[in-house]
């Protein structure tokens, strides 16, 4: 849902300049320092990029999944890593609290993350649970009015830079599966909290992921999302957190597939070979053609996908459709521009080469693409049943 076009139509052209004047000529510093520039992020914070999915009234943009799309799409222009520092903020990292948490922990965390000042971050995977993310054995016991964490996860998105956590954790280690899980909001410096080394990664440098180990933490029990009472729901609060992001990252496919078109495009228009442009040979036309049809195809995919989700329709199973297909898309549309570099796009001289490692990471996270078609069938034989 759009809910007012000429304003949407500022804000995508305000990011759209930022993307081309300001992310783009700095991707190659971003990707060789492993950190984004403190004054980029200051202009990130002072745009509104931290809080473009918080409410109005916890002081973000409020946009509808609709806007958050479009806005997705241009920020997928430039390297993923930009995205990735504001991206918790809006999506795994405060979507828990706002979709279920009460309003005195909304009021707590969620204006100080729609303005950047604090960083959310989403702790579900442990070292031996990644799919079946139900099994996971972080415990939370009950201790007087507190809860006592222990265990270790894995791979968290901005877990070294992030202030405020959502905890997955096993409140009834009784119960083994889905039911005996519940989701906790906690403070990035409370005692019993380490974190482990940033890991290195195949690609999208400048973004941070870490271990995150809780050894004896105690957590107020009404840091539990939604209070004491919620207890065994963490598992569908993340679930629902997940419907959402699988959006967020399937536009951002796009948005990577259509820079990536750009970038093979005018290579191509440009390399000589046999005498004229390799844009006008035919198997190079192929693959162009190819890649910007299947980019149309996840376009138009994710933005009905957004509509539903605007009109409050249950969009789980077209969140996993579009993340599954805007995926593997987006690795078909980079593994085609590095083709039409030919032996350019291997040398890192071309940002084809980059950013075909920085994609390689979508089939994966927010669930992986065999994850994706796992909630698809089962919502096609639950609706035919
Ligand atoms: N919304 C609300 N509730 C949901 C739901 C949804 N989308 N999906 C499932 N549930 C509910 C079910 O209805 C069920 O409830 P009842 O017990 O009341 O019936 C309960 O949750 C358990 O559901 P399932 O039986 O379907 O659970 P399962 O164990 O079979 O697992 C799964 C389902 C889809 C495989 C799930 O485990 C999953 O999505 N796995 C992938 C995990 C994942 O995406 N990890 C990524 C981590 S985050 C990340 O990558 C970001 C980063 O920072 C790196």
């Amino acid at each position: 849902m759009i809910r007012d076009q000429e304003t949407i139509n500022q804000l995508i052209d305000t990011i759209g300049r930022f993307v081309r004047e300001r992310l783009i000529p700095a991707e190659e510093q971003v990707a060789s320092e492993d950190a984004i520039p403190e004054d980029i992020l200051q202009e990130m914070k002072d745009m509104g990029l931290f809080g473009l999915s918080i409410p109005e009234e916890y002081g973000g943009l409020g946009l509808t999944m609709e806007e958050e799309a479009l806005i997705a799409f241009e920020i997928g222009h430039t390297s993923p890593a930009f995205r990735s520092i504001f991206g918790t903020n809006n999506g795994i990292g405060s979507q828990g609290v706002l979709i279920d948490g009460t309003d005195e922990q909304k009021q707590q965390y969620v204006p100080k993350m729609a303005t950047g000042e604090l960083i959310g971050s989403f702790c579900l995977t442990e070292p031996d649970v990644g799919s079946d993310a139900a099994s996971l054995r972080t415990t939370a016991i009950r201790d007087g009015d507190h809860y006592v964490l222990n265990g270790t996860k894995r791979y968290i998105t901005n877990g070294p830079e992030a202030g405020v956590f959502t905890v997955m954790a096993r409140t009834n280690p009784e119960n083994k599966g889905a039911g005996g899980i519940s989701a906790f909001l906690v403070d990035g410096d409370t005692p019993g909290i380490h974190r482990g080394k940033p890991d290195k990664k195949m690609g999208q440098q400048g973004a941070h992921t870490c271990d995150i180990i809780f050894e004896d933490c105690r957590v107020p029990a009404q840091n539990m999302i939604g209070g004491p009472e919620k207890e065994g729901q963490g598992f569908k609060t993340a679930m629902k957190v997940l419907d959402r992001g699988r959006l967020h990252i399937s536009a951002v496919c796009v948005g990577v597939a259509e820079r990536l078109i750009d970038d093979a495009l005018r290579y191509a228009m440009d390399r000589k070979q046999f005498g004229k442009p390799i844009a006008e040979h035919e198997l190079i036309q192929a693959m162009l053609a190819d890649s910007k049809a299947e980019a149309y195809a996840a376009r138009c995919m994710v933005m009905d996908a957004a509509r539903r989700k605007d009109a409050e329709e249950n969009v789980s199973m077209l969140a996993s459709c579009a993340k599954l297909y805007c995926a593997e898309m987006v690795g078909r549309v980079a593994d085609r521009a590095v083709q039409i570099h030919g032996g350019a796009g291997y040398i890192n001289e071309y940002a084809v080469e980059r950013f075909y490692r920085d994609v390689r990471l979508f089939r994966i996270y927010e669930g992986t693409t065999q994850i994706q078609q796992i909630v698809v069938a089962r919502n096609m034989i639950r609706e035919a049943q």
